[in-house]
């Protein structure tokens, strides 16, 4: 069993991932593959529990990996690879759905999120079961770190308990994974509703800052971008959430600390800051895609980039598959 692996994964459901994915778990996955077996996968098997269209889906996988080669994930320091190229994830779902109580899958937040916005008649048993999807990618891998922001919360929790129960009933099978959350990117906000995290199916285009947006779009949502009562330039999540969230992202992106920006625009009123801050995410964002546009030009090599990822992946996750049919007590096949 491989030590200090990390996981993680992303949907392919948008044109562009925003800046709330860049922050909260893309950077962190690009300082990761330093340091840790890396493994990071375009979850397209999640993108399918709501209606979709195929080319659509198609396109986006492509945008989505080439993001993250974009953004700085290395082939040769990680490993880059698409769910549905790995037929185990969907297989370990199963056994594990087996062992998740209906009652537990129920309390999962983001499923009663997402059906109460489109009905709960609506929404489809895929979309209830995703949180065991998410637990299978994870625990297929042995993965010990899960570099995720704070709205996964929730199914890592679920996910630890099921490798516990699983390991618990059948013997030591899976290591039990922990969150990676870091804490200051953990929820980037909505620009036009601080209240609520950025988030592709909930807020307006107003609210969200695409990755792969051009310039003068990013320029004018920040100018626009909610501010609160007063004039001052200082974080505080409760009296001015809309300026913590400005600062947070200015911070995260120049490696600077929040008190170190107070003092430097200490008297001056929000729009300088507000202008500073654009130039700071557009010069971030501008190389991200820049190298994703060229990476989606040759699109043969993209597949081909994304095959070598998917057997590499595939090595350790029929081994741990072959370990759990085992332990279950399915017959060898030969
Ligand atoms: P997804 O595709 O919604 O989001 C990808 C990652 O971006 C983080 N994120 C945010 N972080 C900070 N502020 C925000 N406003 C914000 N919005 C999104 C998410 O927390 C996530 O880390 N269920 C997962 C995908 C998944 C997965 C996995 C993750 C499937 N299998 C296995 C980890 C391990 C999801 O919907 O992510």
């Amino acid at each position: 069993m491989s030590a200090n692996r990390v996981l993680s994964g992303i949907q392919p459901t948008a044109d562009s991932f925003h800046l709330g994915n860049y922050l909260g778990a893309i950077r962190q996955w690009v300082t990761l593959q330093e340091s840790y077996d890396a493994f990071y996968c375009v979850v397209d098997l999640h993108a399918i529990t709501v209606p979709q269209d195929p080319a659509l889906l198609r396109r986006r996988s492509r945008v989505a990996a080439a993001q993250l080669f974009g953004a700085g994930l290395d082939p040769k320091r990680c490993t880059v690879f698409v769910q549905s190229h790995i037929p185990e994830h969907a297989e370990l779902s199963w056994v594990l759905s087996c062992l998740t109580g209906f009652g537990e899958a129920s309390r999962m937040i983001q499923f009663k999120d997402k059906s109460l916005r489109s009905g709960a008649d609506q929404a489809s048993v895929g979309l209830f079961t995703y949180p065991i999807l998410q637990a299978a990618d994870i625990l297929l891998y042995q993965t010990d770190q899960v570099p995720v922001g704070e709205d996964q919360r929730q199914h890592l929790e679920l996910t630890r308990d099921l490798a516990q129960r699983f390991n618990h009933r059948f013997g030591r099978t899976f290591v039990v994974p922990g969150p990676y959350i870091v804490a200051d990117v953990a929820k980037i906000a909505d620009l036009q509703d601080p209240s609520v995290k950025m988030s592709k199916s909930s807020s307006t285009p107003q609210g969200i800052i695409d990755v792969l947006e051009d310039p003068a779009s990013i320029r004018k949502k920040i100018s626009r971008a909610v501010t609160d009562m007063g004039s001052e330039i200082r974080a505080d999540n409760e009296a001015k959430p809309g300026v913590t969230n400005l600062l947070r992202i200015y911070a995260a992106l120049t490696g600077t600390s929040l008190e170190a920006l107070e003092r430097q625009y200490e008297g001056s009123g929000y729009g300088a800051f507000k202008k500073d801050l654009a130039d700071v995410v557009v010069d971030a964002l501008a190389p991200v895609r820049e190298r994703t546009e060229e990476i989606l030009a040759d699109e043969a090599e993209l597949d081909r980039m994304l095959a070598d990822g998917a057997g590499r992946a595939r090595e350790v996750a029929t081994a741990t598959m072959a370990l759990v049919r085992d332990r279950v007590g399915f017959l060898p096949a030969r």
